[in-house]
């Protein structure tokens, strides 16, 4: 017979699974964990793109990583650019003038290129409202060394880890070598190490994993590029994730069943690249793909993709709110039984 008291009982269990977020979902990122914020290019949506400025307001804004795209120089410098050539983002032309027909970064040294400014692009501006750099050269084409020691002495400064993302646009083994040297002479190695090394070559992959072996490294890698889902099982030999275009169609185009099938190979999708600039629709596509179990994004407006991942968090239960809810259920039962026993 229902009393009064098991009513109450009962009113406290639902009152105890009310407390749980109304949409709460479980995530389907491949470890459960919370998606990844990379900041493409640093906060190219706002900053001139690979800058130290860039990279340190897209950490301001809550990036996991930053995304440095590394080229070398004529004097074999790594430095963070996109293009092999440098007059789309800065200021070569007039600075420094042509070579060799062009503007290879390979043409010119390292003490060159520390001479030019870089442009903003696209929807950045060469500043952004409240927000000083720390670095006198904040606007100057910086060196991969400068963009780890910046992810290093921001990640002291915020107590949080800010992580590397560096993409070897050339396939070459001197790329290779340095960005691991680069790398290891920073303190990464481990498997656990915030860092990615990213390319769209399968063969430079291969043999950045290899490097890591004989160097007695572990860093996770990721392969660029909407593979089929195929070939998933022979990616995931030599690296630990792929960063499927989200722009994409047909065959290849990222989709839910595209990245669970990624997820059965063992593989993390990242994907790229989320260029959305009005919140609103913003919100929307980060939505779509944080909901489809996507495990990063890359993205030019950082501020946008942490403030979909942080509503997206809000409302996934905590394991110990599950555990929570069972255990004070599992009580009330007992104090029930104890009552009937006793009665
Ligand atoms: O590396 C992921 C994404 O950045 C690839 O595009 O051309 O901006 O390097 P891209
Ligand atoms: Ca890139």
């Amino acid at each position: 017979m229902r009393t009064p008291f098991h009513a109450g009982l009962l009113g406290l269990a639902l009152l105890a699974a009310a407390t749980l977020p109304a949409q709460a979902t479980a995530l389907k990122t491949l470890n459960g964990q919370a998606p990844l914020v990379v900041a493409h290019r640093g906060a190219s949506g706002y900053l001139p793109e690979h800058t130290l400025a860039g990279y340190e307001l897209a950490i301001k804004m809550g990036a996991d990583y930053i995304e440095p795209d590394l080229q070398l120089t004529k004097d074999g410098h790594l430095v963070a650019m996109h293009d092999t050539t440098l007059n789309r983002t800065t200021d070569v032309a007039t600075v420094l003038g042509r070579r060799n027909n062009g503007y290879r970064v390979a043409d010119y040294t390292l003490a060159e290129i520390k001479q030019l400014t870089v442009k903003p692009t696209g929807t950045g501006k060469t500043s952004y409202p409240g927000f000083t750099p720390s670095s006198a050269d904040a606007l100057r084409v910086p060196t991969f060394a400068e963009v780890i020691q910046l992810a290093q002495s921001q990640s002291a400064l915020t107590g949080r880890t800010v992580g590397l993302y560096p993409e070897a646009k050339i396939a070459d083994p001197l790329m290779e070598d340095k960005i691991l040297a680069t790398l290891a002479q920073h303190g990464y190695g481990k498997s656990s190490d915030a860092v990615f090394i990213q390319s769209f070559s399968l063969d430079t992959m291969k043999n950045i994993r290899a490097k890591q072996q004989s160097l007695g490294m572990s860093l996770q890698q990721v392969f660029l590029g909407n593979s089929a889902s195929s070939s998933f099982a022979d990616i995931a030999q030599y690296v630990n994730g792929i960063g499927p275009s989200i722009n994409a169609s047909g065959a290849n185009a990222v989709t839910e069943s595209y990245i669970q099938a990624a997820h059965a190979a063992g593989l993390l999708v990242h994907g790229y690249t989320f260029a959305q600039a009005n919140a609103g629709l913003a919100a929307a596509q980060y939505d779509k793909y944080f909901g489809w179990g996507m495990d990063g994004v890359f993205s030019n407006y950082t501020d946008l993709a942490v403030s979909a991942r942080n509503e997206l968090m809000a409302a996934v239960p905590e394991p110990s709110s599950y555990a929570l809810m069972l255990s004070g259920i599992g009580l009330l039962g007992w104090v029930a039984r104890r009552r009937r026993h006793t009665a």
